[in-house]
């Protein structure tokens, strides 16, 4: 065993304790009432940074604060490999669902349960703790490091894109290292290969001056919330693809040797179902389930707002209806042309005497890599040699909206190695990391650095 994966194994407990007082602090960048926690989170942060033998510092945004670290001990002609995570959280709510605190790590069945544990506090710390590994044992790590934690990756990184344009030579790599997704099951990890996009809208529809009764005014004057309805039904056709004239125009299709990686995965249908307690999946046709949750865009409505929704019946015509409706996206579709095939989708509809107003929330592009080339194979050989199994390629439904941003303006590839599983209820009641990915996963990447020297 080599002196950094015994100094992993002799640290374990301790590092675990240290996760769970950042787990403890409630960074919840969405909510300005927890505007000190935020901060909290990135000087605990920085200070563990320092600890681990890094340089660093905090750096204002007009948002939260940006944290960077460096160690460039491994000379001017190494590669560099640029490490990015988030300490911000999502709000804990519903707290009532939560089996222990949010913001007291618990450990249950060999799970750390907490809220920022998988999503993205515990995947972050892994790094810190691998290169303390490396800095503390005095290996001679062969790549330089800069690492960046942002504090508003849940609120859509409205600051980050301006940081790395700013600091674009102070953050110049090789490769763009992230752990902020998932294994593809326990004990089977995973090399990320894409990443849906976003396109995230209010739409508002407005009626009269105010709230009518319903007997006196209703069947005369437009329901906001029967229009409303009405154009929700719109977003999709009978065989479940969306059904916005130009939606897919841009959608590229998928290479056949993706296709087929993604068919040779194990999956059920039946079991996936199952486990979500529903009685069916339902999609576009002409998929399979990770197809339509990896390479396929969808429609979904996150939220809706409509009239009189207390106990008992109160007849009233709505002067005002609201839907949350985001759109994930795959290459090449481009979240600033969704907001316009939306619009125009919606005058298609000729809907009378109400006002709609289309906001847009957030949105970030899609990005996808090769599965091959010395950074993912050196990926696939790090975590086959802590977890024992050979790594799959896995595609990530879900959206890191800076990934493209990096590549573009760094002019690096991206690297995605996480350890989440399905099921660690990411943004949802009780988060939980597996401690054994935990563990094993510190080790992967204390591997990987040294495996990295080769990006060069
Ligand atoms: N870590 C997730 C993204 C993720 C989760 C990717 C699972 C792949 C698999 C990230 O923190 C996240 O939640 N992103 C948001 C987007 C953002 C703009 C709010 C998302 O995907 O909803
Ligand atoms: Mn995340
Ligand atoms: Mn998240």
């Amino acid at each position: 065993m080599s002196d950094v994966q015994g100094f992993i194994d002799e640290n374990l407990g301790r590092f675990r304790s240290e996760l769970y007082d950042f787990l403890r602090i409630p960074s919840i960048s969405a909510k300005s009432e927890h505007d000190d926690d935020t901060r909290a989170a990135a000087e605990w942060f920085r200070e563990k940074l320092t600890s681990a033998g890094l340089d660093a510092e905090i750096i204002e945004t007009p948002g939260h604060p940006i944290v960077v670290g460096e160690w460039r001990g491994a000379g001017p002609d190494a590669p560099t490999v640029l490490i990015y995570g988030h300490y911000d959280v999502q709000p804990p709510e519903p707290l009532s669902l939560w089996d222990s605190p949010p913001f007291e790590a618990t450990e249950r069945d060999g799970r750390i349960y907490a809220r920022g544990s998988a999503d993205d506090k515990g995947q972050l710390y892994m790094h810190v703790k691998a290169l303390e590994a490396h800095l503390a044992t005095g290996s001679s790590l062969p790549i330089n490091i800069v690492m960046i934690a942002e504090g508003e990756e849940e609120i859509g990184s409205p600051n980050l894109v301006p940081f790395v344009v700013e600091y674009s030579r102070r953050l110049a790599c090789d490769v763009i290292l992230i752990s902020d997704t998932g294994m593809y099951a326990e004990g089977l990890p995973s090399v990320g290969f894409s990443l849906r996009g976003l396109a995230y809208f209010e739409i508002h529809v407005h009626g009269a001056v105010s709230d009518l009764h319903s007997g006196e005014y209703g069947g005369a004057v437009a329901n906001p919330g029967n229009v409303l309805s009405r154009l929700v039904a719109s977003l999709h056709a009978p065989d479940g693809s969306v059904a916005i004239d130009g939606f897919y125009d841009e959608v590229l299709d998928w290479d056949e040797a993706t296709r087929a990686q993604i068919a040779s995965l194990p999956h059920s249908d039946q079991d996936f179902a199952s486990t979500l307690s529903v009685g069916e999946l339902t999609g576009e046709q002409g998929y399979g389930t990770l197809e339509r949750l990896w390479i396929r865009p969808t429609c979904d409505v996150c939220g809706i707002l409509c009239g009189y929704t207390g106990e008992g019946a109160k007849t009233v015509l709505p002067n005002h209806a609201m839907a949350k409706v985001s759109f994930r996206l795959v290459p090449d579709q481009n979240p600033g042309r969704i907001k316009d095939l939306l619009e125009a989708h919606i005058e298609t509809l000729d809907l009378r005497g109400v006002t709609i107003e289309v906001q847009e929330l957030h949105g970030g592009r899609p990005w996808r890599a090769s599965v091959e080339g010395p950074a993912f194979e050196a990926a696939s050989e790090a975590l086959e040699e802590a977890f024992g199994t050979r790594p799959v390629p896995m595609g990530g439904g879900g959206s890191i909206p800076i990934v493209v941003e990096f590549e573009e303006k760094l002019d690096a590839t991206a690297l995605l190695v996480g350890f989440s599983l399905p099921g660690c209820n990411l943004h949802a009641p009780n988060e939980w990391l597996p401690i054994d990915n935990f563990e094993k996963g510190i080790g992967a990447l204390a591997l990987l650095y040294e495996k990295l020297a080769r990006v060069g």
